[in-house]
């Protein structure tokens, strides 16, 4: 038996780890542990998810919680660390970006249990965003990483990090593929959309939130577009409205809808339907790739520079004259004929070649943290 221990904590690690934790949970060679920090706790950020890929609960929770970046990072680290000398795991899996991702594996790092990152590779060589940081050093501290694309496993390459790393496709493609039926069938209850009608808006990061200029000039432009726009609501955009004193005159704007956040399911049938994505979410961005629905991101780099070079999707930071360039231009029928079947992020079998690679090198003795014997 090998022990396992996914740590998930922020709303789209459980969606891009849902199918390893599947495959985990049913696999008889392995013991899962499976470890919430609870960054995330709101049932629409969190729980809806378990849920929705019908997960089995988490066997501890961190209780994280909100808070700066070095809180987060370090309740991660040592609320993990006791749990890690409790239940003594073989592997601990982290996924993405995210606070609880480097909490997590430097934790199990520095108790010398050997991390295996999925989403590995992404770059966008900016450090200035918490993001970059976390991948960074999560991939630079784990013994074995799954790059989700060519480009990223190229990145690992250039950095030295080849002998541990290996093209493993995108377990969000996984997502998608084996959940078709569930989104085709969910029900989205916005009154008299049609479909390209209207764009679906969400972003969160904290290059656009936290900067009152930056958050002022998205505002703008959004309220200025001329399409209806569905708006799923973060809970730290909304915070950070409401301090601007935004948040009540958008609720008056006639084409903006805001709501709660949406579950996966009734979130991809919305985006699938829409003229276009506008987001800062790395997820969305591939997730409109999946979909052929043009994407406008509102950042001014991106992790999956891919859809950008096959045309999908265009980079607009905070930039209100390009946002509303990008939005009127978008078109799904002329992306449609552009992409065919051009598809960077794999087959949709990244997970069971995660799960295979890492029992592999587990057996041959390959992901182990040993002291170096050498006198060099
Ligand atoms: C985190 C990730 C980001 C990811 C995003 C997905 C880091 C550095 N960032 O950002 O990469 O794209 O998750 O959503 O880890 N809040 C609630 N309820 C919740 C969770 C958060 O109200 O369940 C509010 C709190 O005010 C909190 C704020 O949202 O302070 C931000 O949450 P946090 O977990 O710090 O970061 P995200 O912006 O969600």
């Amino acid at each position: 038996m090998i022990k396992v221990m996914p740590v998930v904590g922020v709303r789209p690690q459980i969606i891009k780890a849902s199918p390893i934790i599947s495959l985990l949970n049913h696999d008889p060679e392995i013991e899962m542990q499976l470890v919430h920090s609870g960054q995330h706790y709101d049932f629409d950020m969190s729980k809806t998810f378990f849920n929705e890929f019908d997960l089995p609960d988490p066997a501890f929770n961190l209780d994280v919680g909100s808070g700066s970046h070095a809180v987060q990072t370090a309740l991660t680290m040592t609320r993990l660390e006791t749990v890690l000398a409790k239940l003594k795991p073989d592997v601990v899996m982290v996924f993405g970006d995210g606070n609880t991702t480097l909490g997590a594996t430097l934790a199990a790092v520095k108790s010398r249990i050997p991390v295996c990152h999925v989403e590995s590779g992404a770059r966008t060589y900016d450090m200035s965003e918490p993001e970059e940081v976390n991948r960074v050093l999560v991939d630079r501290c784990s013994q074995l990483l799954c790059a989700p694309t060519q480009n990223c496993l190229v990145n690992l390459r250039s950095e030295g990090l080849g002998e541990v790393a290996f093209g493993s496709s995108d377990t969000m493609l996984d997502v998608f593929l084996s959940h078709t039926h569930d989104v085709e069938r969910a029900t989205v209850n916005f009154p008299c959309l049609k479909d390209e009608d209207y764009v679906v808006l969400t972003f969160h990061r904290a290059e656009n939130v936290d900067d009152p200029e930056r958050l002022k000039k998205i505002v703008s432009a959004i309220i200025n577009l001329p399409v209806k726009v569905i708006f799923p609501v973060h809970p730290r955009t909304k915070i950070a409205l409401e301090g601007l004193g935004l948040w009540t005159p958008l609720l008056k704007v006639f084409n903006i809808t805001p709501v709660r956040p949406l579950g996966y399911f009734e979130m991809l049938k919305l985006m699938k339907h829409s003229k276009a994505v506008l987001t800062d979410s790395g997820g969305m961005q591939k997730e409109a790739f999946f979909l052929r629905v043009p994407c406008v991101t509102l950042l001014y780099h991106t992790g999956s520079p891919e859809t950008v070079w096959l045309g999908a999707n265009r980079l607009v930071g905070a930039e209100p004259e390009l946002i509303a360039e990008a939005v009127e231009k978008a078109n799904v029928t002329t992306l449609r004929l552009k992409l065919k079947g051009s598809n960077p992020f794999g087959d949709g079998k990244a997970s069971c070649r995660i799960v295979a690679e890492m029992k592999e090198r587990f057996m041959l003795g390959k992901l182990q943290i040993k002291p170096k014997i050498t006198f060099t």
